[in-house]
């Protein structure tokens, strides 16, 4: 039943992660499902240290055959025609967990989560920033208290170095998904 599901691929901009996410995304897409790819405007537009905005866009439509929701305007229909049956975030940065537990919708991420939730369908959290453990502590308590949110189990990530930073373990991700679609967190969620 999970490998007919339509997976929201909603990436933002923890770039260091891209790489291995996007091992995610062609694992997920090996597995059956169908995957819309969205980027949030930072994601989809930055070229950084860790590889260009175009690069990145190309590889992401040759995995899921499909392209890039990377505006509002393709991004608003995901509710009104329920597109999906998963929305995955992942990598959601801290500025992505603050608009989402204050409700504010002005990115094609953040507008595909409001779109897709208003259907009551599960909205999937992959949290990658460093200061989850200070500035965005309450909001991820908050979405933790959501309903029809779920996480991608997370853990620090380097204790040591970055005593603040939580990364999802991405390599859980599919279970995580196939959970949710079921209305399920997979636990434990602290790894
Ligand atoms: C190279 C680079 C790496 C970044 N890595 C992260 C990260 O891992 N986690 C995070 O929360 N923000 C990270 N940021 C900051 C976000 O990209 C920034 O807050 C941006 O506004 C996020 O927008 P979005 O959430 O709409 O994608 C990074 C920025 C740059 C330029």
């Amino acid at each position: 039943m999970c490998s007919s599901l339509t997976i929201g691929f909603a990436m933002t901009g923890s770039f260091c992660t891209f790489r291995r996410v996007l091992n995610v995304m062609r694992e997920l897409r090996e597995s059956g499902y169908e995957i819309v790819p969205i980027m949030s405007f930072n994601a989809s537009s930055l070229d950084t240290r860790f590889g260009k905005a175009e690069d990145f866009r190309k590889e992401i439509e040759t995995i899921t055959g499909t392209p890039v929701i990377d505006t509002l305007q393709a991004a608003e229909p995901i509710g009104p025609k329920k597109l999906l049956d998963v929305l995955l975030i992942e990598p959601c940065t801290g500025n992505t967990l603050a608009k989402l537990a204050a409700g504010i919708a002005d990115t094609p991420v953040t507008l595909a989560a409001k779109s897709h939730l208003r259907n009551g369908r599960p909205l999937v959290i992959a949290i990658s920033t460093n200061d989850a453990l200070a500035g965005a502590a309450k909001n991820i308590g908050a979405l933790q208290n959501f309903k029809h949110v779920y996480f991608v189990p997370y853990a620090q990530d380097d204790p040591a170095e970055k005593p603040n930073s939580i990364v999802a373990r991405f390599d859980m991700t599919k279970a995580a998904v196939q959970a949710a679609a079921e209305g399920k967190q997979i636990e434990p969620v602290l790894r």
